[in-house]
């Protein structure tokens, strides 16, 4: 999870988010090259007089300043699309998770699984223990298993919410109506903290999302302990 003056990026724990750390570094390099030339040709201008008696036209140097920009923008575009088309793809999930927005928690559906079904709210302020962390902790978390294939699917009741996990590389819309899926792989367990990014109301801020990633046996487990009750 984010913590005080984080204002990066978050450490992955997904092979997609680990992906998209290296294309935002990528975008990142190249957007400091342009600054720094631009900003030394712009420096330099002050010491240009502006009169050269033998300048008419600069074909030239008119098609390298035309050509060269479109071509970093192909080292952009390439890549961006890779990622873009590689988030999209679905490779056999193990375990498929349904989650539907309400105003204002989250409610979630094991549907692989005699349906079991919960809502996660949030844990109010003055309820929280000392190990809580506040206005991100939640009654009900989401268990799932690590290193597995997780298949989402994320839907609403009333209005648009979005169900974001940052660390996973997880954002993905819910709208009533609709049904959105997307996929992810855990690297390893813990818990992943995510909160809605639509919004979506006067509580908004306060439907937090807690991913516990746990090893498959222990997931099995809990699975078998909620069916039988
Ligand atoms: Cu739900 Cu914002």
């Amino acid at each position: 999870m984010s913590t005080w003056a984080n204002l990066g990026l978050q450490d992955s724990a997904s092979p997609l988010m680990e992906q998209l750390i290296f294309f935002h570094d990528h975008a990142l390099l190249i957007l400091v090259m342009i600054t720094v030339l631009v900003g030394y040709l712009m420096f330099m201008l002050f010491f240009n007089s502006y009169i050269n008696r033998f300048l008419l036209h600069g074909q030239l140097i008119e098609m390298i300043w035309t050509i060269l920009p479109a071509i970093i923008l192909l080292f952009i575009a390439l890549p961006s699309l890779r990622l873009l088309y590689l988030l999209d793809e679905i490779n056999e999930p193990s375990v498929t998770l349904k989650s539907i927005g309400h105003q204002w928690y989250w409610s979630y559906e094991y549907s692989d699984f005699n349906n079991i079904e919960f809502d996660s709210y949030m844990i109010p302020t003055n309820e929280l223990t000392n190990d809580g962390f506040r206005l991100l902790d939640v009654d009900n978390r989401v268990i799932l298993p690590m290193n597995s294939q997780i298949r989402i699917l994320v839907t609403a009741a009333d209005v648009i919410h979005s169900w974001t996990i940052p660390a996973l590389g997880v954002k993905v819309d819910g709208t009533p109506g609709r049904l959105n899926q997307t996929n992810f792989f855990i690297n390893r367990p813990g818990l992943f903290y995510g909160q809605c990014s639509e919004i979506c109301g006067a509580n908004h801020s306060f439907m937090p999302i807690v991913i516990e990633s746990v090893p498959v046996n222990y997931f099995i487990k809990w699975i078998s302990n909620n069916m039988n009750s």
